[in-house]
């Protein structure tokens, strides 16, 4: 027994592998249940006394031999599989893809909007979404008991009648004029509250783009062809504009814009309810009054301001029916719109 022990001892000392399959035919040839090493740990019963020491340890020797010869080789082959794994990677393959999303529809769409009117000189100016009274009502001639101050229309902070979300983005032109000298051309993007109930066609929450453009000479005139060549560059040069009286505190004159219907171009569908006009935007000469009220000279400077949502714009463009779209970050709606801007 002594002298197969030690023959075994020999081979196992003696054996390698690189791979897994080997490594586990000689795990079970030594050392599973019916294996060499237990096989012979069942033998050993009939080894006869004297020489049970010294043959017992060479029998442990073995066992632990064996076990160890396992585990080391085994080390050794996960260690080689992960460096094979990488030096076999095609370093030169492209990446995985990385899903980026896409921009929503409002942003495309103010970007395009501030492109067509940074071509035309305008910077762009922002401010705070809660307003005061002054800024957002009172600066822009509006009487103490106009509707628009109505809690209906209006989200006023913690009871506090001075202090409301904005309902317009005209709030950030007061600011401006307040800080700023003529000559003043800017344009306002952001959002605006309103205190109306969500259907298709309206939301609390919308978002707006505001121009004011303040000089000598500023004309009706001028209002007019710069609204002209915003609608062609944002629908299509075709597009023609009518404006009609409308009334606004803080302009006088004061109109409402309609451009030719995009969609059928003006021969009539059921956007345009069949009038082949559909309405854009409010405008009209800055009253003198507001500019007295933001420490402009009105017997120098006049101006003229104009105000859209940016929604009422991406849903005539694109086509989109109901505003509550622009909200729900449904991912099959947003990954509609793919653009560069
Ligand atoms: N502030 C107006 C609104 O929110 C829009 C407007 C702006 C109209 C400038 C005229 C001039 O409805």
């Amino acid at each position: 027994m002594k002298e197969k022990i030690k023959q075994l001892l020999q081979e196992i000392q003696a054996f390698s592998t690189e791979n897994h399959e080997d490594l586990e035919l000689f795990r079970i040839k030594f050392l599973s249940k019916k294996g060499i090493i237990p096989s012979m740990f069942a033998d050993f019963k009939s080894v006869p006394k004297e020489e049970r020491k010294v043959i017992g340890q060479i029998l442990n020797k073995l066992k632990n031999d064996a076990q160890d010869k396992v585990s080391a080789l085994k080390l050794l082959i996960e260690k080689k599989f992960i460096v094979s794994d990488e030096s076999s990677k095609d370093l030169s393959l492209p990446a995985n893809f990385i899903n980026l999303g896409s921009r929503h529809p409002l942003s495309i769409t103010r970007n395009e909007i501030i492109q067509i009117f940074s071509r035309l000189g305008y910077t762009i100016s922002r401010g705070p979404e809660i307003e005061d009274d002054w800024h957002n009502f009172t600066s822009l001639n509006f009487p103490v008991d106009h509707p628009a101050r109505d809690m209906q229309d209006t989200f006023f902070i913690e009871k506090n009648p001075d202090i409301s979300l904005r309902t317009h983005t005209s709030s950030v032109q007061v600011r401006v004029m307040e800080n700023e000298k003529p000559p003043i051309r800017t344009i306002s993007p952001g959002r605006v509250f309103r205190n109306e109930a969500i259907s298709a066609r309206a939301h609390c929450i919308f978002h707006q783009i505001e121009g004011l453009y303040i000089d000598k000479d500023v004309s009706f005139a001028d209002l007019k062809q710069t609204l002209l060549y915003f609608s062609r560059e944002m629908f299509g040069s075709d597009t023609k504009i009518r404006l009609r009286p409308s009334y606004f505190p803080f302009t006088e004159p004061s109109a409402e814009m309609d451009i030719s219907c995009n969609i059928c171009g003006g021969n009539g569908c059921n956007i345009c309810k069949y009038t082949g006009w559909v309405e854009i935007l409010g405008c009209g000469m800055v009253d003198p009054n507001v500019l007295k009220n933001c420490n402009i000279d009105n017997d120098i400077y006049t101006g003229f301001a104009f105000g859209m949502g940016i929604e009422r714009i991406c849903m005539l463009k694109y086509q989109i029916n109901d505003i509550r779209l622009f909200f729900e970050n449904d991912l099959r709606f947003l990954k509609q719109f793919e653009s560069t801007l």
